[in-house]
């Protein structure tokens, strides 16, 4: 067998036994590459006699061309396999329920749950969310809400005060979501349509008071606003988050110092027990505070209230947390208890929505 016979012999077997893409580019070097043995007979070439040479030089260019080729079919070979062995360890069944994780072991907290119900529902009739800080100054808490120092209201709010600042001022832990009113109407002009829910304090506490809790604030200010819009809003909001078609409301009239006319809102349930019934039954329930805006609130972020007008309400989110999902004590929910927050907690993968549903 001639030199290069056997040499395209051998590189036939070593291509075949190339294991991965770096054995093939090994063999491809030593055969091809400047200093390989197809290369170095190609060089030989030029002491040969010209009969000889004549035979030779076609034989080892086809040798070369038949070596290419081969590892380019080699490379084809080991490409696929290798695909297909990625395929096969990165096989993913979409089919497969969830493997526990911290995912799928999580919970989401009540009052979390009913602030995303809540924000869906709102967000769904094309209100925004606005935030605004849990420290207050008295202006945003207080006097731009028509609740001038000495006012009796602000006893009513058993508040937390700062230490007194420089100029004599106070700073307090606000004692309501209702301040991102103010803020939201000094942020920008009307319209607005907001609701604003966070955290609250008030030095209070026993069975149904803890000093920190959550409200939810909402306002609409715009030319045309009024009481109607009000009552529908609420309505339609208390449907879809107690999940019922029908429910009995009651608006009474009260008194805020933000608010004029100023109205409380109950709606019908049922008491059998320890448990609370919501959209039967001839009881009531008082859940939150309304109003049309008052003029002067109005005027104090310089809004003329012969152009504009709207209204506010409030509500306590964690109250309505109880009453939807039946938790019977308001302290258990910032105790931290696992064992509760398994009992009473949500799946952090069913996220509130009013077409997926709020609470499934
Ligand atoms: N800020 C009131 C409270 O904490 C609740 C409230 C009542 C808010 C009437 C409002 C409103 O916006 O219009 O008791």
């Amino acid at each position: 067998m001639s030199n290069h016979e056997e040499l395209a012999r051998i590189l036939n077997d070593e291509i075949n036994a190339a294991a991965d893409e770096a054995a093939l580019e090994a063999v491809r070097v030593s055969a091809l590459g400047k200093k390989g043995r197809i290369s170095q007979l190609m060089k030989s070439l030029g002491s040969m006699d010209p009969e000889e040479r004549k035979v030779m030089g076609p034989a080892l260019n086809g040798l070369k061309n038949e070596v290419q080729q081969a590892i380019a079919q080699r490379q084809q070979v080991l490409y696929s396999q290798a695909l297909d062995a990625r395929l096969e360890t990165e096989k993913l069944d979409v089919t497969l329920p969830l493997q526990a994780s911290a995912l799928t072991s999580g919970r989401i907290h009540p009052v979390s749950q009913v602030m995303d119900e809540i924000a869906a529902i709102f967000g769904d009739m094309g209100f925004a969310i606005a935030e605004g800080p849990d420290i207050e100054d008295d202006f945003h808490n207080f006097t731009a809400l028509n609740i001038p120092p000495e006012h009796p209201a602000r006893q009513m709010h058993d508040t937390f005060y700062f230490g007194e600042q420089e100029d004599g001022s106070r700073l307090v832990l606000r004692t309501h979501t209702s301040p991102v009113q103010i803020r939201t109407m000094t942020a920008g002009p009307p319209p607005h349509r907001i609701v604003a829910p966070g955290r609250t304090y008030r030095c209070d506490s026993d069975q149904t008071h803890t000093p920190m809790f959550h409200q939810i604030e909402g306002l609409v200010i715009d030319k045309e606003t009024h009481l109607g819009h009000l009552k529908w809003v609420l309505e339609e909001f208390c449907k879809a988050f107690f999940e019922v078609d029908t429910i009995k409301m009651r608006f009474r009239p009260s008194h805020f110092p933000f608010t004029e006319p100023s109205l409380e809102v109950d709606i019908g349930c049922a008491r059998l027990g320890n448990e609370i019934r919501v959209g039967e039954g001839d009881d009531w329930l008082e859940i939150l505070g309304c109003g049309m805006v008052h003029p002067q609130v109005l005027r104090n972020v310089d809004i003329d209230p012969e152009v504009y007008q709207g209204f506010a309400f409030g509500m306590g989110i964690d109250r309505l947390a109880m009453l939807k999902y039946g938790i019977p004590d308001l302290r258990a929910f910032f105790e931290a208890d696992l064992r509760w927050l398994r009992h009473y907690g949500f799946t952090s993968l069913d996220i509130p929505s009013l077409h997926g549903g709020l609470s499934r």
